[in-house]
């Protein structure tokens, strides 16, 4: 694998020393959920890529509480209803205001 892969160290938003169209595959497993400005990272993933190239992307979905707190994974979360709450309290509010345990 290493013969047929080239290495560099860059941020998917600035390929800079990536030429169009010059590469087979582009491939990222729970790199975008990080990345703020995502249609930057896709155009370049679109000017690098060349044509018929591959484009494969994993992210995970972090939304734990889609429809209900009552239930966690589709297990009954009311008898821990106070840990739920102080999780979505986590997740939803910036670090500085988090209650702290
Ligand atoms: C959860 S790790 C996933 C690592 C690996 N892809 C895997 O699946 O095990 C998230 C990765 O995203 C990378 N990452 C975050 N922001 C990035 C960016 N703007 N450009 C390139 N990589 C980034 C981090 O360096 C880190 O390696």
């Amino acid at each position: 694998m290493e013969d047929r892969c080239d290495f560099i160290n860059a941020s998917a938003d600035g390929l800079t020393e990536v030429p169009d169209q010059s590469v087979d595959v582009v491939t990222t497993r729970s790199v975008l959920i990080y990345v703020k400005d995502k249609q930057a990272v896709f155009k370049e993933f679109h000017r690098v890529l060349r044509h018929g190239g591959r484009f494969s992307i994993f992210e995970p979905i972090n939304a734990y509480f889609p429809s209900s707190p009552d239930f966690f994974w589709n297990y009954d979360a009311r008898p821990v209803a106070g840990l739920v709450q102080g999780c979505e309290q986590c997740t939803s509010e910036p670090s500085h205001e988090r209650p702290t345990p």
